[in-house]
């Protein structure tokens, strides 16, 4: 199994936020789930809540053996952890079928290939009820400006590995989800100059409307 040091430190005020903004019984898609942490620790805390993780092949296995173990045992009344589905957001026949009030994904949109952010937000966007949420969280530009000195060298550290890797800038990501009738709603700023971005899916012809909105209107 995976461990991440990183989703030890940022699940506490990730929880405070799915607090203010998930329904109740909110059924949940997250994706680019890793190691699982964050989907366990979350169906402890939230009663009702209904948590479908996923992730690519790559880290399936580690994934399905976190939930098995620590998934079934201590959850908060009512929540639920589903085993979790292959899902890479570059394949559109993987995203389920079912409809979700809320998407979430941690850590991902500078890890996949910048070509894929915008996969991510039109799966998100099909899947998503009118009405649901998509929360992003991470490390984000504003118009490719870093927002703190850390995220710069991050960046720089990330793109040294692979240049297809990278953080993404919130401006782009926001005028590319409302192409997709994705409605910016809420920035967040989190610890260590992280970020939720949080959408809100309109209907169609809501979002035909909105389509010409500038980015920042929210
Ligand atoms: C840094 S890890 C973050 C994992 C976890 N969400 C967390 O916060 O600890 C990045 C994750 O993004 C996932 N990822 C990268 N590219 C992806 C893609 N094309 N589709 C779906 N997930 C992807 C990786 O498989 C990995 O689980």
């Amino acid at each position: 199994m995976q461990f991440s040091p990183a989703c030890e430190r940022n699940k506490l005020p990730i929880l405070q936020l799915l607090r203010d903004w998930l329904p109740a019984n909110a059924r949940v898609l997250e994706v680019g789930s890793g190691s699982g942490q964050h989907a366990v620790f979350f169906c402890q805390q939230l009663a009702g809540l209904q948590w479908q993780p996923s992730d690519r092949a790559d880290y399936l296995l580690g994934l399905a053996e976190r939930i098995a173990l620590e998934g079934q045992a201590g959850l908060a009344p009512g929540a639920n952890l589903a085993a979790p589905l292959e899902l890479d957001v570059d394949r559109a026949e993987q995203w389920p079928r079912q409809r979700y009030q809320a998407v979430f994904s941690a850590n991902t949109t500078h890890i996949m290939a910048a070509a894929s952010v915008p996969q991510l937000l039109a799966g998100a966007a099909a899947v998503l009820e009118t009405g649901g949420l998509l929360l992003l969280y991470g490390p984000f530009h504003d118009g490719d400006q870093p927002t703190a000195a850390t995220n710069a060298a991050f960046d720089a550290h990330l793109r040294s590995l692979d240049p297809t890797m990278g953080v993404r800038d919130a401006l782009a990501i926001r005028s590319q989800a409302l192409s997709h009738g994705l409605v910016p709603v809420a920035d967040v700023a989190m610890p260590a100059n992280n970020r939720t971005l949080i959408f809100r899916r309109v209907d169609g012809v809501a979002a035909g409307l909105v389509a010409g909105l500038p980015a920042g209107s929210f």
